[in-house]
């Protein structure tokens, strides 16, 4: 299997994994033949990537870091309790029972048990550019996968695994209070209405805070995922020493995904320019030792995905060595002029030195 950019996947070509709606239902299978009009719904659809089923890279395995169950059951938490937070309008509690902070530990028991089942070592790879995805939805869940690994990977117990989970899933929640016509504008917002998205993280806390079942520093990841290591963030500006650790991690994964995802005024960009990005705001944004372990611990050329050697030669990505992520096993695919090779080969780029990825394909 291997991952295309939608744009240049063609009819004929058999999608390698099943894709999910936003609710988590399967609209189309794996297997499911492409043709045209398929094709530019996807894109319409918000999907820039598709993992493709190809005799070529038949034996790549591409699997997401938590199961399809698991993934569909978050969703539909989030879903379903951001929802509820929209269509009230007061800021009291919406949720009586204690059901948002029982609901969101039993997801986070699951999220916490497959992440565990991982191989130590595993990269994390997220799998779900195959989602038509409401985008505060995912993000949501995505950035909580990463800090939870990133945080099992730190050595925190279950306990703060759970607190820094929830902190996560729900940091955004503040979200659901700002008119939706900010959040997918497709242009440049005005400065008032940055004013307005820059309210989210205090009343996230404030929907958190009082919540039965959800501890208070889950509610202080909500308020503090905006404030940056030189105290240029919002809304207090609070500096590095004053920022929850916590905190610090999820602004890196927070991030980290909003520019990997395809939003309504750009397209997602690949792992490794996001990746650059972090490192340029190592010190005035982000935590340099939280940077540096992320690294270590993403795919920053994802299975699957298409590169350019340095020798011109073009092939896929179909294994990745964690000790060097940054240098994986490419199998060729095509020479220096761009013609098809009769006999593949693989290169692995942790062993020979002189060669390196010079683009991705997009
Ligand atoms: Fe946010």
């Amino acid at each position: 299997m291997r991952l295309l950019p939608t744009m240049s996947c063609q009819a004929g070509m058999r999608l390698g994994k099943c894709i999910f709606s936003e609710e988590g239902i399967v609209l189309l299978n794996a297997g499911a033949e492409l043709n045209e009009a398929l094709i530019r719904r996807l894109q319409q659809f918000g999907i820039d990537y598709l993992y493709i089923a190809d005799p070529v890279t038949e034996d790549v395995c591409i699997s997401d870091p938590i199961s399809d169950e698991t993934r569909a059951r978050a969703i539909q938490e989030v879903r379903t309790h951001f929802r509820s937070f929209m269509e009230k309008n007061s800021m009291s509690k919406v949720s009586k029972g204690q059901v948002l902070g029982r609901a969101f530990g039993n997801v986070m028991k699951m999220i916490i048990d497959d992440l565990s089942d991982n191989k130590p070592g595993t990269l994390i790879m997220l799998t779900n550019m195959n989602v038509m995805n409401n985008y505060l939805y995912q993000h949501s869940l995505n950035v909580c996968i990463y800090v939870t690994m990133l945080g099992m990977v730190n050595g925190y117990t279950r306990e703060q695994l759970m607190t820094i989970g929830m902190g996560a899933l729900l940091h955004d929640i503040g979200l659901t209070k700002v008119p939706a016509s900010l959040l997918n504008k497709a242009g440049r917002l005005t400065p008032q209405e940055y004013e307005e998205i820059k309210k989210h993280p205090e009343l996230g806390f404030k929907l958190l805070k009082d919540e039965p079942n959800m501890p208070l520093l889950s509610a202080h990841c909500a308020f503090q995922h905006h404030e940056r290591e030189d105290g240029s963030g919002y809304p207090r500006g609070i500096g590095s020493k004053d920022i929850h650790e916590y905190a610090k991690w999820i602004a890196v994964a927070d991030s980290y995904d909003a520019m990997t995802t395809h939003r309504a005024h750009r397209s997602a960009m690949l792992p490794h320019q996001a990746m650059e990005i972090l490192f340029a705001g190592v010190g005035t944004l982000y935590d340099q030792k939280k940077v540096a372990l992320f690294r270590d611990n993403v795919a920053i050329y994802p299975l699957g995905v298409t590169v350019q050697l340095s020798s011109r030669e073009k092939g896929v990505v179909v294994g990745i060595n964690p000790a060097v992520p940054q240098r994986p096993m490419i199998r060729v695919l095509e020479d220096a002029d761009g013609q098809k090779l009769s006999q593949p080969y693989e290169v692995d780029l942790s062993e020979k030195l002189t060669l390196f990825i010079e683009q991705v394909e997009v």
